[in-house]
């Protein structure tokens, strides 16, 4: 029987990233995999292949609206459908081999096959009828999670389908309802709205991307309906009919009233995602979960099993690759007798679209609900030298400051390459830093980033170019 210093169950961000972590730190660790591929939802039907589609289909737009402009004349783009999601797989088989020659350089052990925990130190891993038996001092569970659904509506990942069925459409859909405006649901919109498609966003809240800062998410909706987005916001999906060759999709107020029908060639239903603890035996095994179904952890990763952690998507917190990742080094580091941490309070979140929008920290509806006294500094791109002659001014930055301290509390930016500006937030806040201490900083000329330090200015109404 193989012994192991650790098994973690799943190779996402979380699971592979950790595996790497505790083989530096001197472990002898393995992972198991049940899909064919290595890299979890992120590098096979999340995050990198999402990346890939927004990038051609940006490009695709740019070639059609802006390149004349700029005096690049080209005839009108054509859509070679087939070749952008060769140009995706591409993308997506190169990362799968990183993580495969990741695994192999640091000598982890690749279980291929069903992970199931049978207690402290023993895990079954199955795979065609055939199953082995591991030992191993830990686990770490990372198993990440699945498409949340929604009731009486079936996903058959052709007409009405999850994320996954959105970035395989083997046509442009002539309409494309999307129900939830949160983060993929604008991703993947913006995808296939640029590709030629009439894009309806139906949101059960009064607000898109909840969660971030409400200013930004209402000049952002601004600026997607600007591109030819519509949004039904307080409203749900109660039903899809798919009886006839068009869906007629039935939407209802959220707070009650009369349903109105839309017609979609593809329903996207988007709205959010659920931990996948399915076939690890946790309640068998006593691996206590929480009242969300979210593995329950304490503080340093720790189970209620002895000798059981678990990081990623499938515990508490923002279902985000880089949170996975960060929590896969800490627990490694745990397990090694470190003092593995994360700091929750400066995890960036960013939307991948044209613009993007970027944050970290507190956004001020937070900070409201606190108590908390704070002083605003914003400075918008259009007084960007940089932004103006690439003519690429829709956005601001936003930075919220500590009224008596300085100390930045929270950073959001919504702009082109916002989710690279928002970098240096972070690094600020893990120090602790002032908006002073950024608006002293120099910033080279002429970058977007000098936005950053204008913001930053703005704090002690100080600004230079506004
Ligand atoms: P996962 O990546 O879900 O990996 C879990 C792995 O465990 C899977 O490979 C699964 O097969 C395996 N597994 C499960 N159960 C078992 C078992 N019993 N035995 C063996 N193996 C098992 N996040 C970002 O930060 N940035 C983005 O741009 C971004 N874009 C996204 C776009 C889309 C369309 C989606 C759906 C998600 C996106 N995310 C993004 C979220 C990101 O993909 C997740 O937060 C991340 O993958 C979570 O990592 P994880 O390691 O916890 O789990
Ligand atoms: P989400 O949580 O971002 O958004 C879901 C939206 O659906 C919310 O606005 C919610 O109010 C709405 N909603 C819920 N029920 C509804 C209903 N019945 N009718 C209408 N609207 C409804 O979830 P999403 O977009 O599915 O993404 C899942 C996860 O994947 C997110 O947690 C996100 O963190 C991650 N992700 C991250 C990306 C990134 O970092 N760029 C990209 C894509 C996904």
């Amino acid at each position: 029987m193989a012994t192991y210093d650790l098994v973690v169950i799943g190779t996402g961000p979380g699971g592979y990233v950790c595996a790497v972590r505790a083989s530096q730190l001197g472990m002898k660790v393995a992972v198991v995999e049940k899909n064919a591929t290595l890299g979890g939802t992120c590098l096979n039907v999340g995050c990198m292949p999402s990346k890939a589609l927004l990038h051609a289909s940006e490009m695709f737009e740019e070639a059609g609206h802006s390149f004349a402009k700029m005096g690049v004349s080209v005839s009108a783009p054509k859509l070679d459908l087939p070749a952008m999601m060769n140009f995706k797989q591409q993308g997506i088989d190169g990362n799968v081999k990183g993580v495969e020659f990741l695994m192999k350089k640091n000598k982890v052990d690749v279980l291929k096959g069903t992970g199931k925990i049978l207690g402290t130190g023993k895990v079954e891993v199955s795979a065609d009828g055939k199953s082995q038996l591991v030992e191993t001092k830990n686990i770490v569970i990372a198993t990440g999670s699945d498409i949340a659904r929604l009731k009486g509506i079936e996903i058959d990942e052709k007409r009405i389908v999850s994320s996954t069925g959105a970035l395989s459409l083997d046509k442009v859909p002539g309409k494309l309802l999307i129900v939830g405006a949160g983060v993929i649901g604008l991703e993947l919109g913006s995808v296939w709205h640029r590709l030629g498609a009439e894009v309806v966003v139906v949101e059960f809240l009064d607000r898109i991307l909840p969660g971030m800062d409400g200013e930004i998410a209402k000049q952002f909706q601004r600026i997607l309906e600007k591109q030819g987005f519509a949004f039904k916001l307080g409203a749900k999906v109660t039903a899809v009919d798919t009886s006839g060759k068009t869906l007629k999709a039935t939407i209802e107020p959220a707070a009650g009233g009369a349903a109105e029908t839309l017609d979609a060639d593809v329903v996207l239903v988007c709205i959010g995602r659920v931990p996948y603890t399915e076939a690890l035996g946790l309640k068998e095994a006593g691996v206590a979960l929480d009242p969300r179904g979210r593995v329950q952890i304490d503080p340093h990763f720790a189970t209620s099993l002895k000798g059981v952690y678990a990081i990623g998507d499938v515990v508490a917190g923002p279902m985000l690759a880089h949170k996975a990742e960060d929590e896969g080094v800490a627990v490694a580091e745990i397990i090694a007798g470190q003092a593995g941490h994360v700091n929750y309070d400066v995890i960036p979140g960013v939307v991948y679209t044209t613009p993007e929008v970027s944050s970290v920290g507190k956004t001020e509806e937070e900070l409201k609900q606190a108590g908390v006294a704070y002083t605003v500094g914003k400075f918008p791109f259009t007084a960007n030298g940089r932004s103006k002659v690439n003519q690429t001014t829709d956005g601001f930055v936003k930075i919220l400051a500590d009224a008596k301290t300085d100390r930045v509390l929270g950073v959001h930016i919504i702009g082109r390459e916002a989710g690279e500006m928002i970098h240096e937030a972070c690094v600020l806040m893990e120090f602790g830093g002032s908006a002073e201490d950024l608006a002293r900083t120099c910033h080279a000329h002429p970058t977007r980033s000098e936005a950053v330090k204008e913001a930053a200015l703005a704090v002690g109404k100080r600004a230079i170019h506004m």
